[in-house]
Order: structure tokens, then C-alpha cells, then sequence
């Protein structure tokens, strides 16, 4: 089992911009005031209070203890929670989903468990790593610790399906998928590639030995860095959105 570690106040400083880039979602989702929302996957909850102030009941729910504790700070409802054990029953009237499927490497199991947390008619509305999401990056940090002779996909921690698989599980489990698509967007870093790495890539990391591990980043770093960066000198990460919207039939 891969493992990945999160600090509410590292995600906030470099990865601001997963809740801010988030918009698009949300309007698939189209939140009614009233409803009863999950946010599966809420992290520190800067997207889950956006939909508590457009007058929905949300609950966040998280694996991580340290963004749960970020998102109770904003007042929400928040709980600590696998996603591959969601523990609800016809309790929403949608799942949401932002940048955190990707990390659930048991697609099947929490599909699962969306589809028994919705009532009937529910929606499931997400967002996250499609297939060739972060590819260049994804790429440098197996081959680099395959050089240094760990066995890469034993630590890989993402799952970046393409939307053909995607539809499949979500039918195979009596979802009607409405729409779903690729879509690629580079993203500008504003902490730069080793901001990036440093808040997402520990579950490689983990494996070294703790004073190899910024040489080890500052090695992808060069190995990426002239692909992964703009004209106008911007390092960006090579992100490419699976967005979809489905309906429990
Ligand atoms: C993503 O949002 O696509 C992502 C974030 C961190 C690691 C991998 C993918």
C-alpha cells in the first residue's frame, strides 16, 4: 500500500490552486441550496465551503486527519474517512469529487460506496487525473527511483484512468454517465516543480532514506525542468482533468 502524508500548511503554500482551478466542477455539479452534499476527498475544504455558503448541507470527508483538522477550522462538517469505505446509506443527494479520486487506487470500491451513500437519482459529479495526467513528472520519478533500484510500481500511488474505463466502472455499477471528458490543462506552479514534488510525491520519497530525499527531487527536477517549463520561464505540471457527471440509475 502506497502512503501519502499531508500538512495542511505545506498543501495551502504549494497547492492553492487545485480549490481555485476547482470552478469548473463545481458548475457541472450545479449545487441547489438545501441539498445534501458529499465531498469525497475535501482535503483542508476550500472547495467544501464554497458549497456551504451556496446554502447546501455538505460533509467533507478525508483520509487525512491533518486536512481534516484544516477543514473543521473553517467550521464545516468534516470527518476522517476512506474513500474506499464510505460508510453511508441513500444519505445524498450528490457526491462531489475534486482532485482526489486519483489517489483511490480501488476505483471499484468506491464507486461502490458512492452508489449505496446516494439516495435514488443522486448525482456523482467529479474531477481528477485522467489518463497521461502529469505524465512527464509521473515518468521522471519511476525512472529515477527504478535507477536507484526500487521497483516503481510498487510505490506508484496515482490511478489516471482514460474515459472509457472511467465510464465503464461507473456503469458496471448502475451509474448513467451524462458526460465525461478529457481534458488537458498545464498548470503554472507557483512554488515551482520542487514545490510540486515536496506536497505530492512523498509516497516515492518514503522509500529513500531521509537524506537522499532532496537530491533525489533535485534530480527529476533537472531531468523535467525544460520540459515543464513556458516561454516566459513558468515552470507548469502537465495536468490532464477527467471531469464527469453521472447519475445513480
Ligand atoms: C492531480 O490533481 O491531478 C494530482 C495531484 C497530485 C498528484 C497527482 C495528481
Amino acid at each position: 500500500m502506497t502512503q501519502q502524508t499531508w500538512n495542511a500548511q505545506t498543501y495551502a503554500h504549494n497547492a492553492r490552486f487545485v480549490a481555485d482551478l476547482g470552478m469548473p466542477v463545481v458548475e457541472w455539479l450545479n449545487p441547489q441550496p438545501g441539498e445534501h452534499i458529499l465531498d469525497l476527498g475535501c482535503g483542508d475544504g476550500a472547495l467544501t465551503i464554497k458549497l456551504k455558503e451556496l446554502g447546501c448541507h455538505v460533509l467533507g470527508v478525508d483520509a487525512s486527519e491533518n486536512l481534516i483538522q484544516a477543514a473543521q477550522a473553517l467550521g464545516l462538517a468534516a470527518q476522517v474517512m476512506d474513500g474506499h469505505a464510505l460508510v453511508f446509506d441513500r444519505t445524498f443527494d450528490a457526491v462531489f469529487s475534486n482532485a482526489a479520486l486519483h489517489w483511490m487506487k480501488q476505483p471499484e470500491l468506491v464507486i461502490q460506496g458512492v452508489a449505496r451513500s446516494l439516495k435514488p437519482d443522486g448525482r456523482f459529479v467529479g474531477e481528477f487525473g485522467g489518463m497521461g495526467n502529469v505524465a512527464i513528472i509521473h515518468q521522471a520519478l519511476k525512472a529515477e527511483m527504478g535507477n536507484r533500484g526500487y521497483d516503481p510500481e510498487l510505490l506508484d500511488p496515482w490511478y489516471f484512468p482514460s474515459p472509457e474505463d472511467y465510464q465503464t466502472l461507473l456503469e458496471a455499477h448502475g451509474f448513467e454517465v451524462t458526460k465525461i471528458q478529457l481534458i488537458p490543462r498545464p498548470t503554472p506552479l507557483p512554488t515551482g516543480l520542487k514545490g510540486w514534488l515536496e506536497t505530492f510525491a512523498n509516497p516515492f520519497t518514503v522509500a529513500l532514506p531521509e537524506e537522499e530525499r532532496s537530491l533525489f527531487l533535485d534530480k527529476v527536477v533537472h531531468t523535467i525542468s525544460s520540459q515543464l517549463t513556458n516561454e516566459t520561464g513558468q515552470p507548469f505540471a502537465d495536468y490532464v482533468r477527467l471531469r464527469f457527471t453521472a447519475v445513480k440509475a
